[in-house]
């Protein structure tokens, strides 16, 4: 069966860790008819909504956003255009990879719909800035059962609930109200809260004793780059953003300007994503052949400079393809 996917190569490294990742998927026999868009800063271009909603599978490599006034990022602005208001980063370290804590094994769950990421920042008077966090029961219940529902279909055991609501009385205070209410519907999962600030000094002690962390946009982006830290940095965590019909899926790494055109860029990220993206098309064994692959070229010493080593993507690539 043909699957079609919109591909987002990007810019910086993104191009070369997406054809190397087109490769790979080929090479494990997975049919995918891609369609190629650019996605760049300014206003995003009604062909490529419409692939995206017609494929309704999106492969997003690292991407460009330069800092213009009154624009957010363009990946906050697909978000935004396509709907995708739960965001999960599964974070666990790659077997081979130096970890400082190889066990740690979290689902980061995070709305995107709303919160500070919705760009309503403007200037009050001379150097005085608002910028305004929307907070919404809506969005709030429908990530809070995301949450317990996905907890519930992959046989997690606990939901840490995390917010600021000492501070944020009003708007994470309605989250964590309607997060402990949607909790007590799931009795078999186990339900905490925690502040974010203390949630961060507890993980980075013991993040071997949190599951599933479910918190809005700001504290959800901050907290899934501390969890992959934790597991050994980018290739610890890919991200899939989900909305009604649609889902993208993308690497977590920045632009790494200077690995540009020296073929040095590691693929790994953006193929952990498009693992799970093979799984949402339904091809779990090519996810797992390819998984056993990058085991295999990790366990056969091939190290990136990110893993320390000086090998580059193709060898990477190469390595992976052959372990196929
Ligand atoms: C992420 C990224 C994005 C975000 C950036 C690239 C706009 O950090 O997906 O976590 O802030 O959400
Ligand atoms: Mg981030």
């Amino acid at each position: 069966m043909t699957h079609h996917v919109t591909l987002l190569s990007g810019d910086w490294i993104g191009p070369e860790c997406a054809s190397a990742v087109q490769r790979i998927i080929a090479a494990a026999g997975v049919d995918i008819h891609w369609e190629e868009h650019i996605l760049s800063q300014g206003t995003i271009g009604s062909e490529l909504l419409d692939s995206c909603h017609k494929s309704g599978v999106i492969l997003k490599a690292r991407t460009a956003s330069k800092p213009s006034v009154g624009l957010l990022p363009p990946t906050i602005q697909l978000r935004k255009k396509l709907g995708l208001w739960a965001t999960v980063r599964p974070v666990k370290a790659l077997m081979g990879v130096e970890a400082r804590f190889p066990e740690t094994d979290v689902v980061v769950i995070r709305e995107t719909s709303e919160d500070i990421y919705s760009g309503f920042e403007h200037e009050l008077t001379d150097g005085v800035f608002e910028a305004i966090k929307i907070t919404t029961s809506t969005a709030c219940e429908r990530i809070a059962r995301y949450g317990y529902e996905y907890a519930k279909a992959n046989g997690r055991k606990k939901v840490t609930i995390v917010h600021k609501s000492n501070i944020m009385k009003k708007s994470d205070g309605m989250f964590l109200r309607i997060a402990k209410k949607v909790a007590s519907e799931y009795p078999d999962i186990e339900t905490e809260e925690v502040i974010v600030d203390a949630l961060c000094m507890k993980l980075v002690r013991w993040p071997q004793s949190f599951d599933v962390l479910l918190t809005l946009n700001l504290f959800g982006d901050i907290v899934s780059d501390l969890c992959s830290g934790l597991a050994g940095g980018i290739t610890a965590s890919p991200s899939a953003s989900y909305g009604d019909n649609i889902a993208m899926f993308e690497c977590l790494h920045g632009k790494a300007p200077e690995l540009v055109g020296t073929g040095k860029a590691n693929p790994i990220p953006l193929l952990k994503a498009s693992l799970m993206m093979l799984t949402h098309l339904g091809e779990v064994s090519a996810t797992n052949r390819i998984q056993a692959a990058i085991e295999s070229a990790l366990a056969s010493g091939v190290r990136t400079a990110d893993l320390g080593g000086d090998q580059g993507c193709e060898d990477m690539t190469s390595a992976i393809i052959a372990g196929l």
